[in-house]
């Protein structure tokens, strides 16, 4: 075994490994990475790349981050895992620090997003039971059409996307799905039925194809929310950790909302952490032995989380991500909106994306993205024709200019 992990392989090689022996629940882009720092990545030839994904939004704060890096290895050589069957002398730093960071009583940390928001929706559900009297089994949850919150099957279960829901029924009842941003449906809804509990909703849609709603949406989703006594939980794991150029999205509307789903960049992409934010009246619905996770709250995540959130602050990952968010899409726009192959440039902050003018179902993205790789960055299509461009939050002014160009020129040059 020492023999084959030690081989120089080629990224062919490598690809057909993965192809061989893994299962075929993704499509990866033809490119073998070996190496990070900051917002380059290299393959296993040594070419370097733009990332302009960022493990969809979970590498922030740049590749191999030295303080997230040595938050890491010095906790994982002091302690690594006690569970939560004991205390550890990390967890409730972690804890203190990060509700004051973004103002809330109580934290409940996990590990994936898909389980922070699995956490959410047991909350609320609970909260409704104890606080609201919901009869028994009742509790309703409303989400939004085009929604992504994660892969487990509850949350497929309010899916509307066939590809990610289809064929893996039976599905979690107790969830009603109106269309994004549409307050009118919201309160039509809530109206209808009065068991519902929460709305569940990303303040942008990422994996929908970064579906930025009309300004105004999300503080008026949350008036009418407190109308009928409902929670409005926001899933910010991926518009979150200053991704759209505030640290949460829902500060562009000054929205608090009730429950809070963080993840992804909570650790700087280097461990999974996420973590679910609420203030004692929602929170403490949660009793010991009704929720838990081996990992969740574990002291290396914790070490990492704090230096993670730190790295932030200090390094005004928000004000950044506005600035040059801002560059990015002026000058796309400048060098190639009027393109008949673009279609649209949208976004906030550095989440964004470009339209490709052609139908979803043409692999015209998808050779777009080709092209970027040959010229040295690399994104991903979402849903068809729509690439995000969503690179970590420490790229600098030149960096984005330059960015812009390989796009520009990927673009002008593409020839089918
Ligand atoms: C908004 C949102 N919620 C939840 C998730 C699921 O996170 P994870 O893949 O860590 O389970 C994602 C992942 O892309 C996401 O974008």
């Amino acid at each position: 075994m020492n023999e084959i992990l030690h081989k120089q392989y080629t990224a062919e090689e490598l690809m057909a490994m993965e192809d061989r022996y893994g299962a075929h629940n993704y499509h990866p882009l033809p490119v073998v990475l070996s190496r990070g720092e900051g917002v380059y990545v290299w393959d296993v030839d040594g070419k370097r790349y733009y990332d302009f994904l960022s493990a969809y939004s979970a590498v922030n704060q740049g590749h191999g981050h030295p303080k997230i890096v040595k938050a890491l290895q010095e906790q994982v050589q002091r302690l690594a895992l006690t569970s939560r069957a004991f205390y550890n002398d990390k967890l409730g730093l972690y804890e203190k620090y990060i509700t004051e960071y973004f103002g809330y009583d109580k934290v409940l940390p996990m590990n994936t997003g898909a389980e922070g928001v699995e956490t959410a929706i047991k909350l609320v559900r609970k909260w409704g039971y104890e606080k609201r009297g919901i009869p028994p089994y009742e509790a309703n949850i409303i989400v939004a059409e085009g929604n992504f919150h994660g892969r487990t099957t509850t949350i497929i279960s309010f899916s509307t996307d066939p590809e990610a829901k289809d064929g893996f029924g039976p599905y979690t009842p107790g969830f009603t799905a109106i269309p994004y941003n549409d307050v009118q449906a919201l309160e039509k809804a809530l109206e209808e039925n009065p068991n519902t509990v929460a709305f569940l909703v990303e303040p942008i849609q990422g994996e929908a194809g970064v579906n930025v709603p009309d300004d105004g949406y999300l503080k008026k989703a949350k008036a009418i929310c407190e109308k009928y006594h409902c929670l409005l939980v926001a899933d910010e794991i991926q518009t979150g950790i200053a991704r759209t150029g505030k640290l949460l999205a829902s500060y562009y509307d000054e929205v608090r909302p009730d429950v809070l789903i963080l993840g992804k960049a909570l650790s700087g992409g280097v461990y999974p952490i996420s973590a679910v934010l609420a203030d004692d009246d929602i929170m403490l619905s949660i009793k010991p032995g009704q929720h838990g996770s081996t990992f969740g709250g574990n002291p290396v995540a914790a070490a990492v989380a704090v230096a993670a959130l730190e790295v932030v602050e200090e390094e005004n990952l928000a004000r950044n991500a506005m600035k040059t968010g801002q560059l990015f899409r002026n000058e796309l726009q400048k060098q190639i909106g009027a393109h008949p192959l673009v279609k649209q440039i949208r976004g906030k902050g550095l989440l964004n994306a470009m339209v490709i003018n052609d139908s979803p179902e043409s692999e015209t993205a998808w050779n777009i993205c080709l092209k970027l790789r040959d010229n040295g960055l690399l994104a991903k299509p979402t849903h068809g024709n729509i690439i995000r461009f969503a690179p970590p939050l420490v790229i600098n002014e030149e960096q984005i200019l330059e960015s812009v160009s390989i796009i520009a020129n990927t673009i002008k040059q593409y020839a089918g």
